[in-house]
């Protein structure tokens, strides 16, 4: 028998006993090892039949809520493509994941979106991530953050003349808004102004009823990803969500193009300042630091470096800000008496200070500070945190492989009661006193914590605190709210709010 008759007769049986022996594989698998407890694993699949009707309506976080219910505080959960992790909601490991060298950033943002984000400060890894994290971080000092007071009250101050106008207008003095929609487009125009001194008018855009075109690249960036998740690789052509795909590349070419532009004007400015950026030192914003840096002979950041990280900025800054506002207000316009006390003290300690509100008194607004930390509590924007684990390692009692995914679970976590006490309800008074380390990372943690974790409360502060001092909110009743995971955590539809002019 020749070795291709031999293939021909036996190959069937050696595929069968390849799959049988994948399959017992795959039931024995949780067990050999002794690891973390879990849902039930069907061979290569994982749990997905379980998750499947929760990820079809964008709701993994209620899959993962209840696996950390029924598993504890490590669960080990395999989903198909997406391969085997480990939901970690114990605090002390949560640190230790993101502040410990046995855990590493994991390389799925670049797996993903590498083509949009590759060189983005949320998606780098080791020295490169080093450079770009040294240079970017003065941009977010405190005389910059002073500025982003004055930048938040400028667009609190648009968004507030626009509502009035509108209520003006209207017969009963009431407009009915989409929260979302205005605090996406506030968000966008304060990261343009506050790190780029570049306004892309995205609220006047929505009051015009018009699309931004900035804002809705992103928008379809964000619905690319999305589907990218849930899409196998082998299929993103065919879906037209590839990095080839005529879509895809159109909405990358129209960023770059729309941020060459603003890298163009700012490239006039300082070539008519001789060269030199229109500020300097601590005053430098995130731009002038990334054009500094490559052309003073150093070369730190190259054009698609540059490209890269206004790109991420504006990503990582304006749709995680936007949600946890509008979640805010979603909390407060169900919760009458947490209103009304948000209200007394703003309109009190806004009067105590004479309207001169700084990042140095800022903290007096204490109930909105409680208001604030418990929307970030209850609503993480960002649902996990991932990073891979560079050699084995023991967690919790059990043994993790070298190369496994842990992924913080942000929400369960939250709600974890060994360190909140009815951790599902909405209680601003409960940050009178400080959390159990390691139970409350919205922002983070360790060398990859949020950049922006000082700029954003300062933005949602003052916006909080100029809308309310003007405004009535009242919930619309005329809509389903539904919470979803994308890449951040919201409101399906949004949050749409009755919004009428306060009588002080
Ligand atoms: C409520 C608003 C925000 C939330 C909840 C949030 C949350 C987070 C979290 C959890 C991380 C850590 C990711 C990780 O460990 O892998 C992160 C990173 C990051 N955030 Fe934010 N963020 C917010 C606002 C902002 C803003 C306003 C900016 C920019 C101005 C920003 C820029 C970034 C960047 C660049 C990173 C990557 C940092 C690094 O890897 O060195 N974020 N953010």
């Amino acid at each position: 028998m020749t070795l291709a008759d031999a293939l021909q007769t036996h190959a069937p049986t050696a595929l069968a006993a390849a799959a049988v022996a994948t399959a017992v594989y795959s039931l024995l698998e949780p067990l050999l090892d002794n690891g973390p407890p879990g849902p039930y694993s069907w061979p290569l699949i994982g749990a997905l039949p379980q998750a499947s009707s929760y990820l079809s309506r964008s709701a993994v976080h209620e899959f993962f809520d209840k696996v950390v219910k029924d598993h504890g505080p490590i669960v080990r959960v395999k989903l198909g493509m997406i391969g085997t992790m480990y939901l970690v909601s114990d605090a002390e490991l949560a640190r230790r994941i993101l502040t410990s060298p046995e855990f590493v950033r994991s390389d799925g943002v670049v797996k993903i979106a590498g083509e949009f984000f590759g060189s983005t400060l949320f998606a780098l890894t080791g020295e490169t991530w080093r450079i770009h994290r040294k240079m970017l971080q003065p941009a977010f000092g405190p005389l910059h953050l002073r500025h982003a007071i004055s930048v938040a009250k400028e667009v609190a101050k648009e968004l507030a003349e626009a509502w009035t106008a509108m209520i003006e207008a209207s017969p009963d003095k009431e407009v009915v808004v989409d929260s979302h929609e205005y605090f996406k487009a506030l968000t966008f125009d304060f990261i343009g102004k506050a790190s780029f001194t570049h306004d892309f008018g995205a609220i006047q855009s929505v009051l015009r009823g018009e699309s931004n075109q900035a804002l809705d690249d992103y928008e379809k960036v964000s619905h690319i990803l999305q589907s990218r998740f849930a899409v196998p690789q082998l299929f993103w052509r065919a879906a037209g969500i590839d990095p080839s795909s005529p879509a895809v590349i159109a909405t990358r070419e129209r960023i770059q193009g729309e941020i060459k532009a603003v890298v163009l004007e700012r490239k006039k400015q300082m070539a008519a300042n001789n060269g030199k950026p229109l500020r300097s030192g601590v005053e430098m914003d995130l731009l002038d630091r990334l054009l500094v840096s490559a052309s003073d002979g150093t070369d730190v950041f190259n054009e698609d470096q540059i490209s890269g990280e206004i790109t991420g900025f504006f990503f990582a800054g304006h749709d995680s800000t936007a949600n946890t506002l509008m979640l805010a207000l979603y909390l407060l316009v169900h919760d009458t008496k947490a209103m009304s006390k948000l209200v007394d003290e703003i309109d009190r300690v806004y009067e105590e200070l004479e309207g001169n509100v700084t990042t140095e008194n800022m903290h007096r607004f204490r109930y909105l500070d409680g208001v604030l930390k418990e929307t970030q509590r209850l609503y993480p924007s960002v649902v996990i945190l991932p990073r891979d684990t560079v050699a084995p390692v023991e967690a919790l009692g059990y043994k993790i492989p070298a190369g496994s995914r842990m992924m913080i679970q942000m929400r369960a976590l939250h709600r974890n009661p060994a360190y909140w006490s009815h951790p599902d309800d909405f209680v601003p008074e409960r940050w009178e006193s400080q959390p159990v380390p390691g139970s409350y990372l919205p922002f983070g943690d360790g060398q990859h914590n949020c950049i922006g974790q000082k700029i954003a409360p300062i933005e949602m502060r003052f916006v909080l605190i100029d809308l309310l001092r003007q405004f009535r909110f009242e919930l619309h009743t005329d809509q389903t709210i539904e919470f979803v995971t994308r890449l951040t955590f919201g409101l399906k539809d949004g949050l749409k709010v009755r919004v009428s002019r306060r009588e002080r």
